[in-house]
């Protein structure tokens, strides 16, 4: 079966069960699915139920897809993301946006924990991606048959919308909650970065650091989705004082920053 019977399958399998015209898709990172307890769900489905949808592997995802209604709009939503990490391919790690943009979303948003570069910024702040660097050596667009889904030599002249991030600004001023802005830098990982490394994204003049959300962008790109990505920073790359990685920890710094991102997210759900 062709990867587009497939991904029509799953959209087909999606709309019959009640998943019907949402306007909003969201992805949730490691650590930040608390945002699913502010919406009223109506649909809850685990992605082993979802025909041709990737199955998640990693313990602290939950690994379902939600439907319902969150600032008074219809939201879908990922909990718990693919990455490259565990061994998925870009397809894979990019199908569920493309399962959205089947569904109707008319925009995206994605959170993610990432590590911070620039050291100004702290552990527990959050920061707006306005732009990245991938350093992932792939890309979800590099498959046999894949301008079948669209242009293939997609710009990524504005990868992150202005229109969104804008909105995103003005809420967190409003609400005064801290909002950086920076250069996120994909990794595969999953180990960490050795201190040269983290030297290389300090010159490269990259702000965060994390294992995902590039992927997903070129693809809501090439859809021509609108999107925005907050990451919650859960370390602090200092490669002069770089300290043993404690997932435990990076899990907790991203729990405690969650309410932040959570008021971000439903600020802008209202507006979008
Ligand atoms: N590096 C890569 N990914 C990460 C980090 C990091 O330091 N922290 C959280 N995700």
């Amino acid at each position: 079966m062709s990867k587009q019977q497939q991904l029509q399958e799953t959209i087909d399998f999606l709309k019959k069960n009640g998943i019907t015209n949402p306007e909003i898709g969201i992805v949730l990172g490691t650590g930040l699915g608390k945002l699913v307890d502010e919406i009223a769900i109506e649909k809850e489905i685990p992605y082993a139920e979802i025909p041709h949808f990737p199955q998640a592997t990693v313990e602290f995802h939950s690994g379902k897809l939600i439907y319902g209604q969150l600032s008074g709009k219809k939201v879908v939503v990922m909990s718990g993301r693919f990455h490259l990490y565990e061994g998925y391919n870009a397809w894979e790690v990019t199908y569920g946006i493309r399962t959205f943009h089947g569904l109707g979303i008319q925009n995206l948003l994605i959170s993610n924990a990432a590590g911070a570069i620039n050291l100004n910024y702290k552990k527990g702040d959050l920061m707006l991606i306005e732009d990245h660097i991938n350093l992932q050596g792939s890309s979800p667009l590099a498959f046999q048959g894949a301008n079948a889904f669209g242009n293939i030599f997609v710009d990524l002249l504005e990868p992150y919308s202005k229109i969104i991030n804008q909105k995103l600004k003005a809420i967190a001023i409003a609400q005064n909650i801290q909002l950086h802005e920076g250069v996120y830098a994909s990794v595969l990982g999953p180990q960490l970065e050795t201190r040269a490394e983290y030297r290389m994204l300090q010159i490269l003049e990259t702000d965060a650091v994390g294992m995902s959300t590039v992927p997903e962008v070129i693809v809501a790109k090439q859809l021509n989705l609108p999107c925005a990505a907050i990451s919650v920073l859960t370390d602090e790359c200092d490669p002069k004082n770089l300290q043993p990685v404690n997932i435990a920890e990076i899990i907790a710094i991203a729990g405690e920053a969650e309410p932040k991102m959570i008021a971000l997210f439903k600020g802008v759900i209202e507006v979008l």
